[in-house]
């Protein structure tokens, strides 16, 4: 049986934005449509969840090697990629009110999910629209255009001079400079085969969403790593990094109860198999990250394209080869929506109030301790001083605004792990309290093994 889940989207779309955790993109505008700006503690909680994801797949991983390729590339990449011809999506436009929507999404809402657009083609989505008369969510009439499909890659020019500007995209996905630079990796390390290459960094996508926050969006962040190996060995690493994409998330604290596998129904046009696992969001099952096996398609596509051979040589018997890769892709801002989904909670506490808490699992936290003087006058010198030391050690904040019960609020509500108070004691024996986010527990310790306490609880 499921239990309820405290977390709605809307109760975190407000923290969020109270919290100084993500705000809406261009906001004194009126905002600018699916783009989110992340803010002081936002910042620190996405940078800490890619600083987890990169220990595990490159600094842990024997046999992996990070690059930040250039997000504008040569046009021909996505030409061999097979984005110029087929990263498209299928949309129609009201005539009645000129907004333009989603095929697939009309049929997923009208049918509440019950049917399955990603397993139709095309001229099934047509048929189910014009059987169901599905209305515009928009304007309510039924007037649209055919179904036409639309590249989701943003153009751009290159070149100052008029008439003289070449088109260049927007990387819609990182995954593409880790393939060009297969042999560049490859030489420069002395890579031998099966090994990985990942890259955090931005892509873009001109997405039309039905808006759930940061879940999709315009400008996002991906994670890729492409392991490269023997062809006949791919099905097993396959499954391999299933498993490593599935205990990566209980690392950071999630629970299996909402995590799920999920195979694709349709592949996209590279993959020979591929899989998801969905996150169980405040909006429902949706992906989270997917897994790919490649196949040869990326590296035998960009030999043809480019005319230069791509071909991995072992060293050791001299065998000459094109790699298959088995791709792990996950959104930064996507898990970032789903860490916080995971922690969010709401406690009942004793005299009928109720405490809004954030567990991020301690690495993931903005700051690791907030320092909170009992009293400013008396106490705000050596309070500060503390913070000033504990800094040198971990991210810290400090707050000597309002009550001591008002403060550790705010604290549980962006996910501190610890909040040390400096008393009266304090000026006497240099010890201080130290309280604990989630158990609200507090304890007594000197100041001398403050720091070495907390590096401890906040291991990675
Ligand atoms: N290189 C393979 C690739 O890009 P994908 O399934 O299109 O595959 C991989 O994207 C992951 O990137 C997704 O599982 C999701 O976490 C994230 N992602 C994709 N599109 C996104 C968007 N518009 N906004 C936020 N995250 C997105």
């Amino acid at each position: 049986m499921e239990t309820k889940r405290a977390v709605t989207m809307e109760k975190l779309v407000n923290l969020c934005k109270t919290r100084g955790i993500i705000f809406p993109g261009s906001d004194i505008y009126d905002g600018m449509g699916n783009t989110w700006d992340y803010g002081p503690v936002g910042v620190e909680i996405k940078n800490n969840i890619k600083k987890a994801w990169w220990k595990k797949f490159v600094q842990e991983s024997e046999n992996s090697y990070g690059v930040d390729a250039a997000i504008l590339m040569n046009s021909r990449v996505w030409e061999a990629s097979g984005h110029t011809a087929s990263f498209s999506d299928p949309k129609m436009d009201c005539k009645e009110c000129k907004a333009r929507q989603r095929a697939d999404n009309l049929i997923e809402n009208y049918s509440k999910g019950e049917v399955n657009p990603d397993a139709m083609s095309q001229e099934e989505m047509q048929e189910y629209i014009n059987e169901h008369q599905i209305k515009c969510p928009i304007c309510g009439k039924f007037n649209w255009t055919p179904i036409r499909n639309f590249n989701l890659m943003f153009e751009t020019s290159r070149g100052v001079t008029e008439g003289n500007q070449n088109k260049i995209y927007l990387r819609p996905e990182t995954a593409q400079g880790e393939f060009v630079n297969f042999l560049n990796v490859q030489r420069s390390t002395r890579a031998k085969i099966p090994f990985g290459i990942a890259q955090i960094g931005k892509a873009f996508r001109n997405e039309i969403t039905p808006g759930n926050f940061i879940f999709r969006t315009i400008e996002f962040e991906q994670m890729e790593h492409q392991w490269f190996c023997k062809e006949g060995t791919d099905v097993e690493y396959y499954e391999e990094y299933k498993k490593c994409a599935w205990d990566f998330l209980l690392s950071l604290g999630f629970k299996e109860e909402n995590l799920r596998y999920k195979d694709h129904d349709k592949l996209a046009h590279y993959a020979k198999c591929a899989c998801d696992i969905q996150y169980n969001f405040p909006m429902g099952w949706s992906e989270l990250n997917g897994i790919h096996n490649r196949t040869d398609y990326d590296l035998s596509r960009h030999q043809e394209y480019s005319g230069k051979n791509m071909n991995y040589v072992d060293s050791g018997n001299g065998e000459k080869f094109i790699p298959y890769v088995v791709e792990y892709s996950i959104g930064a801002d996507r898990l970032m929506l789903a860490v916080l989904s995971e922690a969010y909670d709401e406690e009942q506490l004793e005299g009928g109030d109720t405490r809004i808490v954030m567990h991020f699992h301690p690495a993931i936290s903005a700051y690791k301790v907030c320092v909170l003087p009992l009293q400013k006058k008396e106490m705000g010198e050596k309070a500060k001083a503390l913070y000033k030391t504990l800094c040198k050690h971990f991210p810290c904040t400090y707050d000597e605004a309002g009550s001591i019960g008002k403060r550790y609020r705010r604290q549980d509500e962006i996910g501190t792990p610890f909040c040390v108070t400096v008393d009266f004691d304090t000026l006497q024996d240099d010890t201080v309290t130290l309280r604990d986010r989630d158990t609200m527990e507090q304890i007594r310790m000197p100041i001398s093994e403050l720091a070495s306490y907390v590096e401890n609880k906040i291991k990675y």
